[in-house]
């Protein structure tokens, strides 16, 4: 990993990636990360300040967003032409230090990782329902590949009570946070007005006001403090999907974060995008329920819709999330 000598190109693309970190997805946009810059190396570090305490106590979906946000450096590195060099978990007395990334050797980028890493600045969370499904079979495989490289796995519901089943307890979960004072006000503290010119939050732009307008139930924000203002037709469900994995650890939950970045940013690069419902997986019993019926005993990371966003309910992408 050391790298005293490291060139101008490596440290400019050292602060690309940094750049590119901070774009990932987080959990209701709360960034639980520090990318540190520590002249040959960045670090992710995650930051208990902003944990949800009362959605996220093991520090799950934490870890998850830190590491989405990992990908997008390792993505970033190699379109900038140089190999990352990956340390997960490098000092057992440090857990919350979850990786550095030094820049390695150099490698010319070809046109796909180029075109992997532009899908950074166009990827945002879609709510609400598609235009379409992932009609696309081929796309389906490389996003279940996508997920394997990661050493996690990605597997689509195609059998449709299976599918209301989890819809189902999606709503289930979403109507148990709506009554429990805790959680909705730890929610309603992420939320953000319109206009805001906050970097974390969910924004009023960013979520319908309806959240109840589909099958799988939206999170309603915090019992509407603030309404939503994103206009999102569509008719469709979408591609539901579940992420997963082998293990339940902070490695593992590392590994799912990666391989959700990944899967998402190879969907935008196809036109793409992606819902999530982490709801269920936020309530012990219902994700063991899960993990029993639907993911024969891998642990649930993500529940995902994927499909194409109607072009109303698609954010233009010269308006991103402030940040
Ligand atoms: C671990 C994790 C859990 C999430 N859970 C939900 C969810 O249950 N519902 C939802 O609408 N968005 C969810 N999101 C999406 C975030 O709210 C979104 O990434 C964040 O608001 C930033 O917006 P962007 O993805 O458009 O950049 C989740 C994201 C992550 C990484």
């Amino acid at each position: 990993m050391n790298s005293p000598d490291l060139s101008a190109t490596g440290h400019e693309a050292l602060q690309a990636a940094l750049r590119a970190g901070e774009r990932a997805p987080s959990v209701c946009n709360s960034r639980p990360w520090i990318i540190s810059d520590e002249r040959d190396r960045l670090a992710v570090i995650a930051d208990p300040d902003s944990r949800l305490d009362v959605a996220d106590p093991q520090s799950r979906e934490l870890v998850l967003s830190c590491g989405a946000a990992l990908y997008n450096i390792r993505a970033a590195l190699r379109a900038e032409g140089v190999i990352p060099e990956v340390a997960i978990l490098p000092d057992p007395d440090r857990p919350g230090r979850l990786a550095e990334v030094a820049a390695g050797r150099a490698a010319e980028p070809d046109d796909d990782t180029r075109a992997h890493a532009a899908a950074i600045a166009r990827r945002h969370t879609h709510r609400g329902l598609f235009t379409t499904d992932v009609d696309d079979v081929a796309l389906v495989r490389d996003l279940i590949a996508a997920a394997a490289t990661e050493g996690a796995a990605l597997l689509p519901l195609t059998d449709e009570p299976l599918v209301r089943s989890l819809a189902g307890l999606v709503a289930a979960a979403e109507h148990l946070h709506r009554h429990e004072r805790t959680r909705s006000d730890e929610l309603a503290r992420w939320v953000r007005p319109s206009g805001s010119p906050s970097p974390e939050g969910v924004h009023a732009e960013d979520f319908p006001a309806d959240p109840d307008g589909a099958l799988f139930a939206g999170r309603d924000y915090g019992q509407k403090r603030i309404r939503g203002l994103l206009d999102a037709p569509g008719a469709v469900t979408g591609t539901v999907a579940l992420l997963t994995t082998a293990e339940d650890t902070r490695n593992a939950w590392l590994a799912a974060g990666q391989a959700l970045e990944r899967i998402l940013l190879a969907a935008t690069a196809e036109g793409v995008s992606a819902a999530f419902h982490t709801q269920p997986l936020e309530e012990p019993l219902l994700r063991s329920f899960i993990a029993e019926r639907l993911c024969e005993d891998a642990h649930p990371q993500m529940i995902l819709r994927l499909g194409r966003p109607t072009p109303h309910g698609a954010r233009p992408a010269d308006s991103p999330t402030p940040r």
